[in-house]
């Protein structure tokens, strides 16, 4: 890989850090093909139990999309562009693991949408947020108009949108934006420490859990119902009778994912 750099640890955390640190990782077309790549393998991997996203030196998490791309692109090939990039973020965001996005610096444009596609973010207390694309003449594409209203909701994500402002990771925390703030030494130990107790779980349940909350956001969907036919299907595994057999048993349980 040319653009990411990927660290499987003994707990099955993948890390999948963005390394482009002197175009201050900047989405360039070929890393996300690269990122699709390490995404799809990392879903794909039973021993890959959750996943961190990083980006690589001290100053971004990713600076956005990269703009040496956007120079004589047509109207067509745009809309292509945005639609692959919320395609894979979309990958990102229906993940049956736990993705949290390491926000280790600038999450800007297209870097505070793929935090947002990611299921929990984690900010150093050096990040800094924005969406600037109102000062190219732009607005967002990889679904940043529609996360950043399911996450901060509609006033304050059209504020944040039409200001092109750029806000501390405080202020994010203060908006809903991110989960927690560490400081910056402390930031991928903390990732660690939040998915730690999510990976000994049955991966089947986090699964479940990340398809009930998707529905909230779809229309179209009952999400209700999922989540009963989801809750009943629980009842069919082995990770549930092993649940409440180490319940009654006063044990730590041993989930299979089966
Ligand atoms: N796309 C392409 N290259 C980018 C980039 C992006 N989104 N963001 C930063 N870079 C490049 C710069 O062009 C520069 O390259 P160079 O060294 O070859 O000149 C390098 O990364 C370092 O950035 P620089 O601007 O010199 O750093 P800075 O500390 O002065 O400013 C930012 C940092 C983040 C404020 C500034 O780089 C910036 O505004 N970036 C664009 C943010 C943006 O609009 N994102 C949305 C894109 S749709």
């Amino acid at each position: 890989m040319k653009y990411l750099l990927k660290e499987v640890d003994d707990l099955g955390i993948l890390t999948l850090t963005i390394n482009q640190p002197k175009k201050l990782n900047a989405l360039s077309k070929p890393l996300l093909g690269e990122l699709d790549e390490l995404i799809t393998e990392g879903i794909g991997n039973d021993a890959v139990k959750g996943i961190i996203l990083t980006g690589a030196g001290d100053k971004a998490f990713v600076a956005g999309a990269d703009i040496s791309e956007f120079q004589g692109i047509s109207n067509e090939n745009a809309v292509a562009m945005a639609r692959n990039g919320q395609e894979l973020f979309r990958k990102i965001e229906c993940c049956p693991k736990p993705v949290i996005a390491a926000i280790n610096g600038f999450a800007l444009g297209g870097g505070c949408e793929l935090a947002m596609a990611c299921h929990m973010r984690i900010a150093s207390e050096a990040a800094i947020f924005g969406q600037p694309e109102v000062n190219l003449g732009l607005i967002p594409g990889y679904g940043g108009t529609q996360r950043l209203v399911q996450l901060i909701g509609k006033g304050r994500a059209i504020e944040f949108l039409m200001n092109a402002q750029m806000i501390k990771a405080d202020r994010a925390y203060e908006m809903g934006l991110v989960n927690h703030v560490v400081p910056a030494e402390e930031l991928l130990e903390k990732c660690k420490a939040v998915l730690k107790k999510m990976v000994n779980k049955s991966p089947l349940t986090l699964a479940k859990i990340v398809e009930c909350v998707d529905a909230v956001y779809d229309p179209k969907k009952d999400g209700y119902q999922i989540e009963a036919e989801a809750f009943g299907e629980c009842f069919g595994t082995e990770d549930y009778v092993e649940g409440v057999t180490a319940f009654l048993e006063k044990r730590k349980p041993q989930f299979t994912g089966k």
